[in-house]
């Protein structure tokens, strides 16, 4: 009878070690999941909405802080003025009709395309469309 007793309550501490033992995994998963959850977020970007109040005449351009909108007969378009390479601010050269990189001298296309210089990736375009008073546009709004 103690045999039994004491066989009995051998099970029962190897059963509530074991369940200790599994409690402990457990807690340690649920404290370290919002680190790990906060170490690897990334809060999704949220698109800039950027308004430009005048109209563009056909084959015109309008410089503004991140990009350049240009208007052609097809119509326009917006690429960005942050250089590829390291990031300095792009200046629009009308008379060559490129943008060009005060820092190291890359050269775009006014369509994004990389024309020379360190850069190695075209400029991104940005979406665009046109606010309209009857026919004619009267603005435009870019999205960043
Ligand atoms: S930052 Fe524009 S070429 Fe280097």
């Amino acid at each position: 009878m103690a045999e039994e007793k004491m066989k009995k309550g051998i099970s029962r501490r190897l059963l509530l070690a074991e369940a200790w033992s599994w409690l402990r995994w457990l807690a340690g998963g649920l404290l370290l999941y919002p680190v790990f959850r906060f170490l690897g977020y990334r809060a999704p970007r949220q698109p800039r909405l950027v308004k430009v109040d005048k109209a563009v005449p056909v084959g015109g351009f309008a410089l503004e802080h991140d990009f350049v909108l240009f208007v052609d007969e097809k119509g326009p378009w917006a690429v960005s003025r942050r250089c590829t390479h390291l990031g300095c601010r792009l200046n629009y050269q009308e008379k060559e009709g490129v943008l060009l990189c005060p820092c190291h001298q890359s050269r775009f296309s006014p369509a994004g395309q990389r024309l020379s210089g360190p850069a190695e990736k075209n400029l991104p375009r940005f979406a665009v469309s046109i606010q309209r008073e009857g026919e004619s546009a009267k603005g435009y709004i870019v999205t960043l």
